[in-house]
């Protein structure tokens, strides 16, 4: 697992490190994400946040397996402050990234966390000389697949009744040649259009959240 270390200025939207003791335009402390290396510490957050968005949320031991692999796998975590607000992770084998899961706790989604952590997979596939990115999604998870259109992912066929316990298809989703200078130039865009966080949903105001 690579050592990068990605924080990201969020009331600038730019990347970087920045001053955590600066304050915003409206007297709020300032609110900073950071995306850093999944880690043993963080998994008690993220198993409590993977049974709140998904419906067969994946194990503690599923968990310490894939980051105990770091030739074939990255994962990552978002922070706010200490919290897990999110997490991602990959498997990178002979050229090809798959995106093995993806979430964000309800009241830190819409705040653009699942793009910078997406960002930061997929840099680290190119760092890794990846040339495809691949995932499946619920092809009723439209939100989802919007995020991921946005990195360039495009509809390639449907695995009939892949979620077997909600009897759903996943679309499976490809984004080709990302070790090209368009593709960098993708995510420069995309990195350079994120907008500050914004304070968390209050309770009972989450947006709902899509299924796996
Ligand atoms: C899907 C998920 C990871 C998105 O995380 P997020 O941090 O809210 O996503 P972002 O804020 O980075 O959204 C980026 C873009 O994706 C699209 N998007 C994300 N969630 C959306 C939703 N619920 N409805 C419509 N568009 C959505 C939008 O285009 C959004 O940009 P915008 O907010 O500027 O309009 C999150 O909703 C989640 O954890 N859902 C439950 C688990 C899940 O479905 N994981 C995906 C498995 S394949």
């Amino acid at each position: 697992m690579t050592s990068v270390r990605a924080m990201f200025h969020l009331r600038s939207g730019r990347a970087g490190k920045v001053a955590r003791k600066s304050k915003a335009a409206d007297g709020a402390p300032e609110r900073v994400v950071e995306v850093v290396p999944m880690r043993r510490s963080h998994l008690k957050s993220v198993i409590a946040i993977e049974r709140r968005i998904f419906p067969s949320p994946w194990s503690l031991g599923l968990y310490l397996s894939e980051i105990t692999q770091p030739a074939t796998r990255a994962y990552y975590v978002a922070c706010v402050g200490p919290q897990v607000v999110g997490y991602a992770g990959m498997m990178v084998v002979v050229g090809e990234a798959h995106v093995t899961n993806i979430g964000v706790a309800p009241e830190w989604q819409r705040h653009g966390v699942a793009r910078r952590l997406l960002l930061q997979l997929a840099r680290e596939a190119r760092q890794r000389s990846a040339q495809h990115l691949t995932l499946e999604v619920r092809v009723s998870n439209v939100g989802a697949q919007a995020l991921y259109h946005e990195f360039g992912f495009v509809p390639a066929g449907v695995r009939k009744n892949y979620y077997s316990e909600v009897h759903e298809d996943a679309l499976v989703m490809w984004a080709h040649d990302i070790h090209t200078d368009d593709y960098r130039l993708r995510l420069e865009g995309i990195e350079a259009r994120l907008r500050p966080l914004g304070p968390p949903h209050g309770a009972g105001q989450a947006p709902a959240a899509p299924e796996k």
